[in-house]
């Protein structure tokens, strides 16, 4: 057991009345702590000042009850004009912070543009970008799996499908990382500055691009944005899609790049089962899900009570917030026997939370499947014996409740 996981065992020990999800060493290794939380306190008012939410049966209800648990909270809605004071335009509700049915016209012009039959499509396209990654550093026989795979490739996929360069990378993963910093749960009013700082570059940066697709569009995401039609039947205004490119950058990257790092450390500490993996590849479907439900990206996202209501026997007054703890569901004893396991031929894995249930189920989940899945099939042929630099250093956390972001991977594997 590495130090990380010690340490979140031991916060897990802690009386009740001691513990939050904003501890550090709850961060580093949270399921001690979860299961915990299943057993003793299902809904537990957090010191933070919210309620989480930890069995994977009352996430599923809330998720399914829109009305109850609306979504218009999940980033603080102080922040949607804070852009304006540094010349920007403000921000406003796209698809993953409305409720229907505003929900529906949000989400509608962009549904097919993720869809299954259209990421199949994708898929020579997306391992050109995962080999011509895996080139970049195969020769060296080490690398930073976050630096050099895991974020680029997310990044490029999203940059293309937006038909923007990618050799502006840089500014989107900045773009990116201020809106994970606004649901870390951890902002300071200057990361909330810095996060509206950049929300305004972003705006000026897509802004130019808008009209010239208005003029001519071409086959990418914004260019359908700008021919969608919302629930007036208007199109939509420039910040509303400003405000969906924003949602994309964000929604696919720091998640899909934080699948694949997880993934990967799931692998090297199970190694029976990159094994079994190895003789028999057909099981990448299944360790692609087990690997999300086992570690995923996102662990829990905020609801809103729009009335007083009850969760598992609890009283939660309107207006409260609550947390639903979809990396606690993922790890409930009733649904998955033996839930601590990495079990790549665990049976019904696919009924996870990682990519949310409901109204808001990921809209990129099938792209995201399709990039986890490529990744390990290539990985898995091109090398050999990967392993940890320094199988006794602590893996570091960002300081984030909503998303588990894993800051370096820096792994040593030979070129088969
Ligand atoms: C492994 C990678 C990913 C994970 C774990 C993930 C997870 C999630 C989760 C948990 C939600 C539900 C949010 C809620 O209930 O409030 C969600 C929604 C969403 N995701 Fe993903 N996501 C991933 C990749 C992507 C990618 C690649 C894209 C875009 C290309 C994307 C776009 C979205 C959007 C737009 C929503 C909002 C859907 C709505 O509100 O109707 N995600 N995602």
């Amino acid at each position: 057991m590495s130090s990380l996981d010690e340490k979140g065992r031991i916060a897990a020990n802690k009386s009740l009345d001691q513990m939050t999800l904003v501890d550090m060493d709850v961060i580093g290794c949270p399921f001690p702590a979860y299961e915990k939380l299943r057993h003793e306190a299902p809904v537990f008012k957090d010191p933070a000042g919210f309620y989480v939410v930890s069995r994977y049966d009352d996430i599923y209800k809330a998720l399914k009850d829109t009305a109850t648990f609306s979504s218009d909270s999940l980033v603080p809605r102080e922040e949607y004009t804070r852009p304006t004071q540094y010349g920007g335009l403000e921000q406003v509700d796209t698809m993953i912070t409305s409720d229907p049915p505003k929900h529906r016209y949000l989400r509608g012009p962009l549904n097919k543009l993720f869809s299954l039959s259209r990421v199949n499509q994708m898929e020579a396209y997306v391992q050109q970008i995962v080999d011509e990654l895996i080139d970049s550093f195969i020769d060296d026989g080490h690398c930073d799996f976050v630096k050099q795979y895991t974020v680029p490739l997310p990044m490029y996929v999203i940059a293309d499908q937006l038909g923007v360069p990618r050799a502006d990378l840089a500014s989107f993963s900045r773009w990116s990382d201020a809106f994970a910093t606004l649901v870390s749960g951890f902002a300071s009013e200057d990361d909330k500055i810095y996060a509206a700082k950049q929300i305004v570059e972003m705006q000026e940066y897509f802004l130019k691009v808008i009209p010239g697709k208005r003029k001519n569009p071409t086959d990418d995401v914004i260019s359908d944005l700008i021919q969608a039609k919302m629930e007036d039947g208007q199109p939509m205004r420039d910040v509303d899609i400003l405000s969906s490119i924003h949602l994309l950058l964000t929604a696919g990257n720091e998640t899909t790049t934080n699948s694949m790092s997880l993934a990967m450390r799931a692998l090297i500490e199970n190694p029976a089962q990159m094994q079994a993996l190895r003789d028999d590849p057909s099981l990448i479907d299944g360790f692609v899900e087990e690997s999300l439900r086992f570690d995923g990206p996102v662990q829990g996202l905020m609801r809103r009570a729009t009335r007083d209501t009850e969760i598992a026997g609890v009283q939660i007054p309107k207006d409260s917030l609550v947390n639903l703890r979809f990396g606690s569901g993922n790890r409930d004893e009733t649904k998955y026997p033996t839930p601590e396991e990495f079990d790549v031929c665990r049976k019904h894995q696919v009924t996870h939370l990682a990519f949310g249930q409901g109204t808001h189920v990921c809209l990129g989940a099938s792209l995201a499947r399709k990039e986890i899945n490529l990744t390990f099939a290539t990985i898995l042929r091109r090398m050999r014996n990967i392993r940890l630099v320094n199988p006794n250093s602590e893996h570091v956390y960002e300081r984030n409740i909503a998303l588990r972001c894993l800051k370096h991977l820096q792994i040593a594997f030979d070129k088969a």
